[in-house]
């Protein structure tokens, strides 16, 4: 039998223990060009709760009673592709679920990298540091001279694109909730850090950290913190939008941030949203210039890894409390 994760109902504003559900299958049986995967390791992230909504969006919500479904590292169990074999570690969008049957031509065989742990193939060399880098590098063009904001710099996105930022030669600031997630970030090679929710005065402590201006910013939490940092960008500023996990659960639209088109017309900025899916051709690259940068010391792979197939849901929901640094993960089998 197969254990399986399903939504039980579309949440209203911070998801709940009880939007999940789980159910049990028996294992389907292998068809032309399957193969069987045991999920090891398991992503949770923040836009897996967008998928919850039916809002239209730019990837499919997830259907109420059916899998809940994302990035995850498996061993193959059962396989008559050939390139195939039992035991070779996969990559791939999977199910929520103890066990799955995929098309061999969905999946991704992980190189054989003794000095990588698989699970940073979800983490700094999967899509996460991809984003980090189409973000920071491609389309914000990072260089030496830049001053670069980060908020969400402890978590899975905002730890690689300061570690990115730092080997270009750049200044960065991140911010992060708690003095233990500040400690960090200067572990990673920040030049400083921001604890934001000890921060009375947000926009006052990041003037301070900003004397001259922000000329990167690099946003993955939106809102307060996205005001904030617009009203402090230098002329001719870039500000790379990534996400608003601070909004993911709002019910209501968002009423900020207040000033937005007189400082982005003023200080003559240019805001670019993106969405790594639209980038994943990079992904080569990427992966050649990170896996050395792995190697060297240069960036390191920071996770957070909970265990047991049980904790899925729990894991997911603590990241809009903080719970992670880094890439979250679970461990569903060893
Ligand atoms: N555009 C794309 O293609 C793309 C791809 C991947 C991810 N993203 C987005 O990038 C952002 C980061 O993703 P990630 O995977 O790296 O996740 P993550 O940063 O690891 O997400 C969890 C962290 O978000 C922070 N957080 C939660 N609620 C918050 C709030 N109300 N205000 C401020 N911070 C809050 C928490 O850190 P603290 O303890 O510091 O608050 C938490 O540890 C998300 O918005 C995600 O949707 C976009």
């Amino acid at each position: 039998m197969t254990r399986i994760f399903v939504l039980a109902r579309r949440p209203v504003g911070l998801p709940t223990i009880d939007d999940f559900d789980e159910i049990s299958k028996n294992d389907e049986a292998l068809g032309d060009g399957d193969v069987r995967v045991e999920p090891m390791v398991l992503s949770v992230d923040p836009y897996l709760r967008g998928r919850m909504s039916d809002a239209r969006s730019y990837v499919a919500p997830f259907e109420v009673g059916g899998a809940i479904s994302s990035a995850g590292i498996g061993k193959v169990l059962e396989s008559h592709v050939d390139g195939y074999r039992v035991g070779d570690l996969v990559r791939g969008e999977f199910p929520w679920a103890t066990s799955l049957v995929a098309q061999a031509s969905t999946l991704w065989k992980l190189p054989v990298d003794q000095d990588v742990p698989p699970s940073a193939y979800l983490g700094a060399l999967g899509m996460t540091g991809l984003t980090a880098y189409v973000g920071l590098v491609v389309l914000g063009q990072v260089t030496s001279d830049d001053e670069v904001f980060v908020t969400g710099a402890a978590g899975a996105v905002g730890s690689v694109v300061g570690q990115l930022a730092r080997i270009s030669g750049a200044r960065v600031v991140g911010s992060a909730g708690g003095a233990t997630k500040v400690e960090q970030l200067a572990k990673l090679g920040f030049t400083a850090g921001i604890d934001y929710r000890s921060s009375d005065d947000f926009a006052q402590t990041l003037r301070a950290a900003f004397p001259n201006g922000i000329s990167l910013f690099f946003d993955n939490v939106g809102g307060s913190q996205l005001e904030a940092a617009i009203h402090q960008m230098k002329d001719f500023g870039r500000a790379v939008l990534c996400g608003a996990i601070s909004q993911y659960n709002d019910t209501q639209l968002p009423s900020g941030p207040r000033g937005f088109e007189g400082f982005v017309v003023r200080r003559r900025l240019r805001v670019q949203g993106f969405i790594v899916s639209d980038h994943l051709a990079l992904y080569r690259e990427y992966l050649s210039l990170a896996s050395q940068w792995v190697r060297s010391g240069q960036l390191q792979t920071l996770e957070t890894i909970v265990e047991g197939f049980d904790s899925l849901p729990s894991a997911f929901l603590s990241l809009f409390t903080g719970g992670n640094v880094g890439k979250m993960l679970v461990r569903v089998a060893i």
